[in-house]
């Protein structure tokens, strides 16, 4: 088996997460949540979008969360920027890393940011000009990359090309979004067959819903393709507001469970991020789908009843 030794976790939870709850979670919540996330070992953490407050509520308070929060060194933060408005948010709040964000598939891109595919491509270009002038470091996602709701099938060629956009812009990685949870373990080996001769040294990962529960399933196909980044989701949050069945992420407590039970580190304390995923279920206020917070990690001493503790 041809295993990585390691694999970097992306954790999307505080935005990807609470874009979707109908709730406004506390500004300190968010913070606390985010500080526990960066204590239990991540590094990689995307802490809010500077996007249309009318659109998405939820995180209003972004500015807030940026400003509130005490930085870890080596921990990278990162925030969704949708157009150059987002982006000057993203500067003035000292983010290190900007996400920018397309759908391959143009109904849900309309119904995401009311523009065309062609039209975020546009200000993507002046955005990461200005973003990398300034050192910053910039994300590409692209959304409903293995299927769309709206469309059905979306090809690899319109995936391809939009990669190829970004990787013209010179941003650092691609993350490659089911959106909707419509991925496969074949599917996403086809997609990064297709996709390697082009990314060059441009760094891909994989942000699996786990709408259809193939999500852990994805992440294992990927990584057998030598994939080594992946996003995921505190206790399984998440969710689109342009979609009407996304649901959570891939749960972060579960694939670092996998993970570690497979061999591959994370850099991630496994029992102390299934208490962030505890808190963060206390600051949502409802049962989250991360199978670890029910079943608790795989326990080999075999002593005790998995701890099913609230
Ligand atoms: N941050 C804050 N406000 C913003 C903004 C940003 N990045 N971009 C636009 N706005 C404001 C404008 O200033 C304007 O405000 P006003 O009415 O007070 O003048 C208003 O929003 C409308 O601006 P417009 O450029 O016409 O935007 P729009 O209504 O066409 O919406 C987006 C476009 C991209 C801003 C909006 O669709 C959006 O925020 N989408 C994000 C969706 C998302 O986060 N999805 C999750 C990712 S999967
Ligand atoms: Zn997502």
């Amino acid at each position: 088996m041809n295993l990585p030794k390691s694999v970097t976790i992306v954790e999307v939870g505080p935005r990807d997460g609470f874009q979707s709850e109908p709730g406004f979670v506390a500004t300190d919540e968010k913070i606390e949540l985010i500080e526990r996330l960066s204590d239990v070992g991540l590094k990689r953490i995307e802490i809010t979008s500077f996007v249309s407050p009318g659109t998405v509520p939820q995180l209003r308070d972004s500015e807030e969360v940026a400003a509130g929060l005490s930085r870890r060194p080596g921990v990278r933060y990162c925030a969704l920027t949708p157009n150059f408005k987002g982006l000057e948010r993203a500067i003035l709040a000292g983010m290190d890393e900007i996400a920018l964000f397309v759908s391959a598939s143009e109904t849900h891109n309309k119904k995401n940011v009311r523009m065309s595919v062609e039209r975020s491509l546009r200000a993507f270009r002046q955005m990461a000009q200005s973003a990398l002038r300034r050192g910053m470091r910039i994300r590409g996602y692209v959304a409903t990359a293995f299927g769309c709701e709206y469309e059905g099938r979306v090809s690899i060629e319109q995936v391809k090309r939009i990669v190829l956009e970004y990787i013209a812009m010179g941003i650092q990685e691609i993350s490659l979004g089911d959106t909707t949870g419509m991925a496969n373990p074949v599917a996403v080996r086809t997609m990064i067959r297709e996709l390697r001769p082009i990314l060059g040294n441009t760094a891909f990962a994989l942000h699996f819903h786990d709408t259809r529960g193939t999500g852990i399933a994805n992440v294992v196909a990927a990584i057998e393709e030598g994939a080594a980044i992946f996003d995921s989701s505190i206790g399984g949050l998440g969710g689109c507001p342009a979609s009407r069945t996304s649901s959570g992420n891939v749960a972060t407590e579960d694939l670092v469970g996998i993970l570690h039970e497979m061999g591959i580190d994370t850099g991630i304390d496994l029992d102390s991020l299934i208490e962030v995923a505890r808190y963060a279920r206390k600051i949502i206020g409802k049962e989250l789908p991360g199978h670890l917070l029910s079943a608790g990690k795989v326990n080999w001493q075999g002593q005790e009843i998995a701890a099913r503790s609230r």
